[in-house]
């Protein structure tokens, strides 16, 4: 799988809750390259959260430190990447990521991303009256999107090895 990837990035897209940080972390460790989660960057260069990125300037801003984030981490690969759940959305950052890489979507259903973002609160995105409801328009709004990915995984409620294992079968 490593040879097919050849100098290419590998770019994990989907929601939140697909996995594409355990799973991408677990791939980037299979494949012997570097794991970079591009909202823990963010978090990094900016040294505030993401939460608090939002609340100080906006989603706008946000979206734009995201696109350069992403820009400079694709330009000095070959890496497993995994994005937040908006950056395939964005038409700059999606035609970066298919410059720079393979892109492939974790592909979720409702039940099961539920289950993985109702514990946690840092989803800004999801702070609203009804998370459930948020996130299944969501899903409405993006999934035609992030079908335009090369390769799409079914994240299913599986333990993450097995995911990881379809993961590489598919870049191959
Ligand atoms: C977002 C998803 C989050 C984070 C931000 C916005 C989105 O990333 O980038 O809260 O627009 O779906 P995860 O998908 O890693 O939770």
């Amino acid at each position: 799988a490593r040879a097919a990837l050849g100098r290419r990035n590998l770019v994990f897209v989907g929601l939140m809750g697909a996995g594409k940080s355990a799973i991408g972390r677990m791939v980037a460790g299979q494949l012997g390259l570097p794991f970079v989660d591009t909202d823990m960057e963010i978090e990094r260069v900016s040294r505030m959260t993401i939460s608090e990125l939002f609340a100080a300037y906006g989603e706008d801003e946000f979206r734009a430190l995201e696109t350069r984030v992403i820009k400079r981490l694709l330009k000095s690969g070959p890496r497993v990447v995994s994005t937040g759940g908006g950056a395939f959305i964005n038409e700059r950052t999606r035609k970066q990521i298919e410059r720079g890489g393979i892109s492939l979507w974790l592909n979720a259903d409702l039940d099961v991303l539920w289950e993985r973002v109702n514990k946690r609160d840092h989803r800004p995105l999801l702070k609203t009256e009804n998370p459930k409801k948020t996130l299944e328009d969501l899903m409405q709004k993006r999934y035609p999107i992030y079908a335009l990915a090369d390769i799409t995984v079914l994240s299913r409620d599986v333990r993450k090895e097995v995911i990881a294992n379809e993961v590489l079968a598919a870049i191959i």
